[in-house]
């Protein structure tokens, strides 16, 4: 009997100390003055569980419009909303750098954790080892990839037919989404290591690569809140089995890389990634070692699979659910006469399209939480007077800030591609400005020294996959009224796109 009041005496005595804790913390943080959710002010459990149930983006939405332009996520954490920040901290200098949520993403070898180009959190490893590769990202360089890009789009619009429009197949609903998931997938084997994975071929997630990618930013978006977890869950070797791992996708890019090493002669003349990032080794033999081609190619899938995909996945929802938008794009691809697959260079001179594929990064962009960064020392002087200082996480949430009606006009939630032409009674000069202040808050891609590497490939492929298929077919959504599903995590990632396809 002693002993149980003992015990209760310690419990009772032990959480008041954790919750002294708490409220020192609290009352002594620098951050007092920006507003919050009274339990975000004391824990990042809050985050996490906000995360855990995927209301991340719904809840700094509506955080944003109580507060304003700054709301404290964390005892260290703060959710920013103002445009003018963007250039600041996502700066070409990288003054501010990646944070740990981005830790998640090292790889353990040995009992060592390896950085990798996306995640790393220092400056200078970025720079070596992008130096070696980012002439291969250029504009001029992803138009070099077309004709991979019309032999995987041939092969998927062959696909679609025998499936979904010819013969005893007329009319069969396809899930377009898949589909958009196979086709870049597959798209990025060829231009990687010329070999699709052959998800259309199987017309299958084969070895679970989607799935899996798809669970492991899962992880990410949850743990990411608290990264310290990371240690004792993903990262602890007891534990690591039990969660989602890219080791089937990085198993295929090693298989390739084996295969081009023992037949090189046979791939002399290709000109994928994977003989470019070799030329790089030749020419950078310090900083490019077969590991370094290795995790290139694994950063190419792993980086442009998904993304790219959600992206178009978004483009052909909306646009089917705004019947102007679906009949403006069919008239414009349709008096371009464009050819099957689309050709880039007649693409690009689109206008419509082209609003259509930044309406769509705009309205979903593929990542759903704030992209953290740390305040260096000079501290961040916010609007209000409040300055942040060194060591404060900061981040804009590109679901936040796209939808500022004063940066992107009238009905933020509305799919409108017109918002990215020019009004008919708008001078040249207030166009130029009100598209210069969308351009300059745009975070679908990133901004500053860690922008998206992929983007000019990114900005092709999608192009040339939307203007193939709205040009191609006659195509609806098999129920007009359904609702896609998404799934917000880290990536923001939409499914079940039921549409019936047939041909002009
Ligand atoms: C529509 C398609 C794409 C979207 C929306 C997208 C979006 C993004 C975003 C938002 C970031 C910055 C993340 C951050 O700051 O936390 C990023 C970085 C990156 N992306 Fe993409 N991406 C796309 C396609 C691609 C493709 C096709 C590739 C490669 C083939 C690629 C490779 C990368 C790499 C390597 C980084 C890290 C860059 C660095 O830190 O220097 N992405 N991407």
């Amino acid at each position: 009997m002693a002993l149980a009041s003992l015990l209760v005496k310690l419990g009772t005595a032990g959480l008041f100390v954790v919750l002294a804790q708490y409220v020192l913390a609290y009352l002594r943080s620098p951050l007092k003055r920006i507003p919050g959710p009274t339990l975000a002010k004391v824990s990042d459990l809050w985050r996490l569980f906000n995360a855990y149930e995927k209301k991340h983006i719904t809840t700094q939405l509506a955080l944003h419009r109580k507060y304003g332009d700054y709301v404290q996520l964390g005892p260290n954490v703060v959710s920013i909303n103002d445009p003018n920040l963007v250039k600041t901290i996502y700066s070409t200098r990288g003054t501010f750098l990646k944070s740990d949520f981005y830790a998640i993403n090292d790889a353990m070898q040995d009992g060592k954790v390896i950085q990798n180009l996306f995640g790393t959190r220092d400056n200078k490893f970025h720079s070596k080892y992008i130096r070696p590769v980012q002439k291969l990202y250029t504009f001029q360089a992803a138009k070099e990839y077309e004709a991979v890009m019309d032999k995987t789009l041939t092969e998927w619009y062959h696909q679609l037919n025998k499936r979904f429009v010819d013969g005893t197949n007329q009319g069969k609903a396809c899930d377009i989404a898949d589909w958009i998931s196979f086709l870049t997938w597959d798209i990025l084997g060829e231009m990687t290591f010329s070999k699709p994975f052959g998800f259309m071929e199987q017309a299958a997630d084969i070895g679970g690569m989607l799935e899996t990618a798809e669970k492991n930013m899962d992880y990410q978006s949850v743990i990411g809140q608290i990264p310290a977890l990371d240690k004792w869950l993903a990262k602890n070797p007891r534990l690591a089995s039990k969660f989602p791992a890219f080791a089937v996708t990085a198993g295929f890019c090693v298989e390739r890389f084996m295969e081009r090493m023992q037949s090189f002669e046979q791939f002399k003349g290709n000109t994928d990634f994977m003989n470019h990032f070799l030329a790089a080794k030749e020419e950078h033999p310090t900083v490019v070692t077969d590991n370094e081609v290795i995790g290139y190619m694994i950063i190419n899938v792993l980086g442009g699979g998904d993304t790219t995909s959600i992206t178009v996945k978004a483009i052909i929802y909306h646009a089917l659910k705004n019947p102007g938008v679906h009949k403006r794009l069919v008239e414009e691809l349709r008096s371009a006469d464009v050819s099957h697959p689309a050709s880039y260079t007649t693409l690009e001179k689109l206008q419509y399209l082209d609003a259509c594929v930044k309406e769509g990064l705009r309205i979903h962009p593929v990542v759903g939480h704030i992209l953290e960064r740390v305040v260096p020392s000079t501290g961040l002087a916010l609007n209000n007077g409040v300055t942040l200082p060194p060591g404060t996480v900061v981040g804009v949430n590109p679901w936040v800030v796209h939808r500022r009606a004063d940066v992107y006009g009238e009905r933020p939630d509305k799919f409108l591609p017109e918002r990215w032409l020019k009004g008919s009674s708008e001078s040249d000069a207030d166009y130029e400005a009100r598209i210069r202040r969308m351009n300059d808050a745009d975070l679908s891609f990133g901004k500053g020294n860690r922008v998206c590497l992929g983007r000019p490939l990114a900005l092709v492929e999608m192009a040339k996959i939307v203007g193939t298929l709205f040009a191609k077919y006659k195509i609806e959504l098999e129920d007009p009224n359904a609702e896609w599903e998404v799934h917000p995590q880290w990536f923001v990632w939409p499914h079940k796109i039921k549409v019936k396809l047939s041909q002009y």
